[in-house]
Protein backbone atom coordinates (compact mmCIF):
# COMPACT_ATOMS: atom_id res chain seq x y z
CA UNK A 1 0.00 0.00 0.00
CA UNK A 2 1.11 3.41 -0.86
CA UNK A 3 1.76 6.29 1.96
CA UNK A 4 -0.53 8.94 1.89
CA UNK A 5 -3.72 7.49 3.31
CA UNK A 6 -5.31 8.53 6.13
CA UNK A 7 -4.85 6.48 9.62
CA UNK A 8 -7.08 6.69 12.56
CA UNK A 9 -5.37 6.57 15.78
CA UNK A 10 -6.64 6.34 19.22
CA UNK A 11 -5.72 5.04 23.00
CA UNK A 12 -6.72 5.26 26.32
CA UNK A 13 -4.50 6.55 29.34
CA UNK A 14 -1.60 3.67 28.54
CA UNK A 15 -0.56 4.48 25.26
CA UNK A 16 -0.71 7.92 24.84
CA UNK A 17 3.08 8.87 24.55
CA UNK A 18 3.56 5.51 22.51
CA UNK A 19 0.29 6.37 19.92
CA UNK A 20 1.83 10.07 19.09
CA UNK A 21 5.63 8.29 18.75
CA UNK A 22 3.52 6.33 16.02
CA UNK A 23 1.69 8.90 14.62
CA UNK A 24 5.02 10.89 14.05
CA UNK A 25 6.79 8.28 12.96
CA UNK A 26 4.25 7.14 10.01
CA UNK A 27 3.46 11.33 8.96
CA UNK A 28 7.51 10.87 8.25
CA UNK A 29 6.91 8.07 6.05
CA UNK A 30 3.87 10.30 4.43
CA UNK A 31 1.22 8.65 5.92
CA UNK A 32 -2.03 11.24 7.20
CA UNK A 33 -2.22 10.30 10.93
CA UNK A 34 -5.64 11.19 12.29
CA UNK A 35 -4.91 11.47 15.88
CA UNK A 36 -8.20 11.23 17.74
CA UNK A 37 -6.57 11.24 21.53
CA UNK A 38 -6.64 11.40 24.10
CA UNK A 39 -4.03 13.88 25.33
CA UNK A 40 -4.47 13.75 28.81
CA UNK A 41 -3.27 11.12 30.91
CA UNK A 42 -5.97 10.65 33.54
CA UNK A 43 -7.55 7.24 33.48
CA UNK A 44 -10.21 6.69 30.75
CA UNK A 45 -12.23 4.30 29.01
CA UNK A 46 -10.66 2.20 26.09
CA UNK A 47 -14.29 1.12 24.78
CA UNK A 48 -14.98 4.59 23.54
CA UNK A 49 -11.71 5.04 21.99
CA UNK A 50 -11.21 1.98 20.64
CA UNK A 51 -15.26 2.65 19.11
CA UNK A 52 -14.22 6.24 17.96
CA UNK A 53 -11.79 5.20 15.80
CA UNK A 54 -13.01 1.91 14.47
CA UNK A 55 -15.76 4.27 13.32
CA UNK A 56 -13.41 6.72 11.55
CA UNK A 57 -11.94 3.18 9.47
CA UNK A 58 -15.47 1.91 9.08
CA UNK A 59 -17.50 5.30 7.48
CA UNK A 60 -14.54 5.55 4.82
CA UNK A 61 -13.05 8.71 6.67
CA UNK A 62 -10.27 6.97 7.34
CA UNK A 63 -8.36 4.50 5.38
CA UNK A 64 -6.89 2.22 8.01
CA UNK A 65 -6.43 2.96 12.15
CA UNK A 66 -4.50 1.91 14.66
CA UNK A 67 -5.30 1.70 18.28
CA UNK A 68 -3.48 0.82 21.40
CA UNK A 69 -3.93 0.32 24.97
CA UNK A 70 -2.08 -1.44 27.77
CA UNK A 71 -2.48 -4.80 26.81
CA UNK A 72 -4.09 -3.59 22.82
CA UNK A 73 -6.60 -6.24 24.00
CA UNK A 74 -9.24 -4.44 25.57
CA UNK A 75 -9.28 -1.99 22.55
CA UNK A 76 -9.42 -4.29 19.70
CA UNK A 77 -12.50 -5.99 21.51
CA UNK A 78 -14.22 -3.12 21.39
CA UNK A 79 -12.92 -2.08 17.69
CA UNK A 80 -14.38 -5.57 16.42
CA UNK A 81 -17.86 -4.73 17.36
CA UNK A 82 -18.17 -1.99 14.84
CA UNK A 83 -19.55 -3.62 11.39
CA UNK A 84 -16.74 -4.02 8.92
CA UNK A 85 -13.52 -3.80 11.60
CA UNK A 86 -11.33 -6.56 11.15
CA UNK A 87 -8.95 -5.52 13.93
CA UNK A 88 -5.83 -7.68 15.25
CA UNK A 89 -3.31 -7.20 18.58
CA UNK A 90 -0.06 -8.03 16.85
CA UNK A 91 3.23 -8.21 19.04
CA UNK A 92 5.76 -9.32 15.84
CA UNK A 93 5.95 -8.21 12.56
CA UNK A 94 5.19 -11.84 11.37
CA UNK A 95 1.69 -11.37 12.51
CA UNK A 96 1.20 -7.80 11.85
CA UNK A 97 1.99 -8.32 8.05
CA UNK A 98 -0.42 -11.38 7.96
CA UNK A 99 -3.06 -9.56 9.04
CA UNK A 100 -3.05 -7.36 5.99
CA UNK A 101 -1.77 -10.00 3.50
CA UNK A 102 -4.66 -12.96 4.92
CA UNK A 103 -7.03 -11.19 6.74
CA UNK A 104 -7.28 -7.82 5.37
CA UNK A 105 -7.66 -6.19 8.70
CA UNK A 106 -8.25 -2.53 8.46
CA UNK A 107 -7.20 -1.93 12.05
CA UNK A 108 -3.86 -2.88 13.99
CA UNK A 109 -4.01 -2.95 18.08
CA UNK A 110 -0.80 -3.13 19.82
CA UNK A 111 -0.24 -3.29 23.57
CA UNK A 112 1.56 -0.67 24.62
CA UNK A 113 2.64 -2.40 28.00
CA UNK A 114 3.56 -6.03 25.78
CA UNK A 115 6.18 -4.50 23.53
CA UNK A 116 8.70 -1.49 23.41
CA UNK A 117 8.14 1.66 20.99
CA UNK A 118 11.12 0.23 18.94
CA UNK A 119 9.23 -3.29 18.31
CA UNK A 120 5.96 -1.00 18.31
CA UNK A 121 6.99 0.75 15.07
CA UNK A 122 8.67 -2.42 13.46
CA UNK A 123 5.48 -3.72 13.89
CA UNK A 124 3.69 -0.64 12.34
CA UNK A 125 6.06 -0.58 9.13
CA UNK A 126 5.58 -4.28 8.61
CA UNK A 127 1.47 -3.58 9.16
CA UNK A 128 1.11 -0.20 6.90
CA UNK A 129 3.80 -2.03 3.70
CA UNK A 130 1.76 -5.50 3.54
CA UNK A 131 -0.93 -5.76 0.58
CA UNK A 132 -4.02 -7.76 0.86
CA UNK A 133 -3.51 -10.55 -1.00
CA UNK A 134 -6.85 -11.64 -1.97
CA UNK A 135 -7.82 -14.43 -3.72
CA UNK A 136 -8.61 -17.39 -1.64
CA UNK A 137 -8.19 -15.01 1.03
CA UNK A 138 -10.71 -12.59 -0.32
CA UNK A 139 -13.26 -15.58 0.46
CA UNK A 140 -12.56 -16.11 4.06
CA UNK A 141 -12.62 -12.44 4.75
CA UNK A 142 -16.03 -12.37 3.23
CA UNK A 143 -17.25 -14.90 5.17
CA UNK A 144 -16.13 -13.11 8.46
CA UNK A 145 -18.59 -10.22 7.25
CA UNK A 146 -21.06 -12.28 6.53
C1 LIG B 1 -5.89 -0.02 31.66
O1 LIG B 1 -5.39 -0.20 32.94
C2 LIG B 1 -5.86 -1.36 30.92
O2 LIG B 1 -6.82 -2.21 31.43
C3 LIG B 1 -6.08 -1.14 29.44
O3 LIG B 1 -5.12 -0.26 28.94
C4 LIG B 1 -6.01 -2.36 28.54
O4 LIG B 1 -4.87 -3.11 28.81
C5 LIG B 1 -7.23 -3.19 28.47
O5 LIG B 1 -7.33 -4.13 27.66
Amino acid sequence: MTANKRIALSSDHAAIALRQTIAEHIKAQGWEPVDIGPTSPESTHYPKHGQAAAELVASGDCDLGIILCGTGQGIMMAANKVKGIRCGVCSDTFSASMIRAHNNANMLSIGARVVGEGLALDIVDAYLGTEFEGGRHATRVDMIGE
